[in-house]
């Protein structure tokens, strides 16, 4: 296994290993990429201010989220297909976010079930839910991921309808991938590797919904069933209902706004997700980190008096542990990453998603150290350079 230094590095490994088309699936952002590139331009436009003469003895990065104690502030989010960057990915991912001590989230578009990834840990992870058309298939989903002892679930509000991604468009990426197109063919044989890697597992379609949606058998018959589609007339009542239903932590992901923000912790949700959803919705939509204190701000102005309010969490750009530091610098409690376990993922199985957490984990305590701080708690504004951030 070859070592990698950095997030770039995996990037590049994954790149050599993917079919073009599921690499650019993973590696884009909707219409002009504007927002998924401001993502990580703006957090590398904040400086740090370096600090000497600390005792830096006893350092620790462990921290808290929702109430369980985690190795880092730092989560595996949601990520559709991941079993098909890497034979059964999710069940890889969630192991080696359960090894290192942090939580993984499971995508409603997985491609290993939710009762997959139960059967393979040992502690509970959280599942995402897209509320579907189907109201009752999605109450199912919910019913199943009780039944897999989720310990907290995850709504993504953020695509109510799919934002334009060029690169997927040209590849003829959708739900019923045309493998006879000369062009997916030729993209397909020139990485024998990956296909000969995936002919080693079963596990090809979306798990949570092949054989368990109504009339979905395989592929074919999913790219006709219609009730797949996210419910674009998602209200704040069917939040509510899904709260209900859930009846546990419920965790909202992709709000920007800080009315939505207010809203919801108005609505009394354990945490939210400032998130764009790493740049492949609303196209030039503001970076995460340009909206991150005002939301921090609604956060704690929406809850109602004598309440914490909701946890505030971020992710979409963040690709080092010097970029969870100015993120948490702002405000927020804990940082999500989709891209760079992907990355590691892709390039080298479990093993990859492993040393993605490792970089993520020895920059963060090495940052933090050289900020003059030696615990979590330590991380404030006062590391950051007045002027360069938004806060
Ligand atoms: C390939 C890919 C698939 C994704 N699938 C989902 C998904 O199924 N559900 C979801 O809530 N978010 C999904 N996301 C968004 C991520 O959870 C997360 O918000 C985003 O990747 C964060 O930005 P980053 O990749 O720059 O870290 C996906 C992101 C990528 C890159």
């Amino acid at each position: 296994m070859s070592f990698a230094p950095s997030i770039e590095d995996l990037r590049q490994l994954a790149q050599a290993r993917l079919p073009r088309m599921f690499y650019d699936y993973i590696d884009s952002g909707s219409w002009t990429e504007r927002t998924y590139q401001a993502n990580s331009q703006r957090l590398r436009e904040i400086g740090l201010r370096q600090r000497v003469a600390v005792n830096l003895e006893g350092r620790q990065i462990r921290s808290t989220m929702l109430g369980q104690e985690v190795a880092m502030p730092v989560a595996l989010g949601p990520a559709g297909l991941a079993g098909i960057f890497h034979p059964d990915g999710e069940i890889h991912a969630a192991c080696a976010a359960e090894q290192f001590g942090v939580p993984f989230a499971l995508s409603t578009m997985s491609i290993c079930s939710i009762e997959d990834v139960a059967a393979a840990t040992t502690k509970p992870f959280w599942f995402q839910l897209y509320l579907l058309r189907d109201r009752g298939f999605s109450a199912s989903l919910i019913e199943r991921a009780r039944a897999a002892r989720c310990s907290a679930l995850i709504l993504t509000l953020d695509t109510p309808l799919l934002g334009r991604r060029y690169k997927d468009v040209r590849n003829g990426l959708s739900t019923s991938l045309q493998l006879w197109r000369p062009r997916v063919m030729m993209d397909l044989m020139s990485h024998p590797f990956w296909c000969l890697n995936m002919l080693r597992t079963s596990r090809r379609g979306f798990g949570n919904i092949i054989g368990h949606a109504p009339g979905v058998k395989d592929l074919s018959t999913l790219a006709d069933w219609k009730n797949l589609e996210v419910d674009p007339g998602l209200s704040w009542e069917d939040i509510e209902w899904v709260m209900a239903q859930w009846g546990g932590p419920l965790v909202l992901k992709g709000l920007m706004d800080p009315r939505d923000i207010a809203q919801a912790a108005r609505m009394g949700v354990s945490a939210v997700v400032i998130s764009n959803h790493g740049g492949r919705q609303l196209d030039a939509s503001p970076a995460t980190v340009d909206v991150l204190p005002r939301a921090v701000e609604a956060a704690r102005s929406g809850s109602p008096a004598g309440h914490d309010g909701p946890e505030v969490w971020v992710d979409s750009g963040i690709r080092s542990g010097q970029d969870v530091l100015k993120m948490l610098a702002l405000g927020a409690q804990a940082a999500l990453i989709g891209r760079p376990w992907l990355y590691g993922l892709a390039a080298q199985g479990r093993a990859g998603v492993e040393r993605c957490l490792q970089i993520f984990a020895e920059d963060l305590e090495l940052t933090m150290a050289l900020c003059g701080g030696t615990a979590i708690r330590d991380i404030g504004p006062h590391m950051l350079v007045p002027d360069e951030h938004p806060g």
